[in-house]
C-alpha cells in the first residue's frame, strides 16, 4: 500500500468537481484516508512549492493556490502516486490523455484542477504539510 497527497486545487472546487474528482479515484480502487477543505495563504503555497521557488511560474501559482477554497486528501492504494497521476493526466491539459480530469476540466497548464505526489519522498512532505498522524485513517 503507498499513500500520495492529492489537492483539488481552486479552480476544481470553483467549478463544482469535488464530487467528480474523488468518484474517479474511487471507481479506481483508491480510498480517501483523509480529507479536508481548507483555504491557505500565499506563504502557505510558498511553503508547499518550495521544489518551485527558482521557476519563473512560482509567484503565479502561489497566488492561484491560496485565491480560493482547496481540498487536500490522503489517496492510499496499491501504487497510488502512479494511480493518482495516470487519472490526473499530464501537468498540461494539452497534453493529457482523453478521459483524464486535466483533459476534461483544466484550463491551461497552471490551473488544472488537481495536483497529485509526484514520487514517495515528495507525498511524504506533503502529507505531512497538511495531516497529522492521528487524521490518517
Ligand atoms: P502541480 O502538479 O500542482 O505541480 C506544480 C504546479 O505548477 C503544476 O501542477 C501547475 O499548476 C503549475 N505549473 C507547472 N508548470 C507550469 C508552467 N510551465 N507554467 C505555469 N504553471 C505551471
Amino acid at each position: 500500500m503507498q499513500r500520495t497527497l492529492v489537492i483539488i486545487k481552486p479552480d476544481g472546487v470553483q467549478k463544482n468537481l469535488i464530487g467528480e474528482v474523488i468518484g474517479r479515484l474511487e471507481k479506481r480502487g483508491l480510498r480517501i484516508a483523509a480529507l479536508k477543505k481548507i483555504k491557505i495563504s500565499k506563504e502557505q503555497a510558498k511553503g508547499f512549492y518550495i521544489v518551485h521557488k527558482d521557476k519563473p511560474f512560482y509567484d503565479s501559482l502561489t497566488d492561484f493556490m491560496s485565491e480560493g477554497p482547496i481540498v487536500v486528501m490522503v489517496v492510499e492504494g496499491k501504487d497510488a502516486i502512479l494511480e493518482v497521476r495516470d487519472i490526473m493526466g499530464a501537468t498540461n491539459p494539452a497534453e493529457a490523455k482523453e478521459g483524464t480530469i486535466r483533459r476534461d476540466f483544466a484550463e491551461n497548464i497552471e490551473r488544472n484542477i488537481v495536483h497529485g505526489s509526484d514520487k514517495p519522498e515528495s507525498a511524504g512532505f506533503e502529507i505531512s504539510y497538511f495531516f497529522s498522524q492521528i487524521e490518517i485513517l
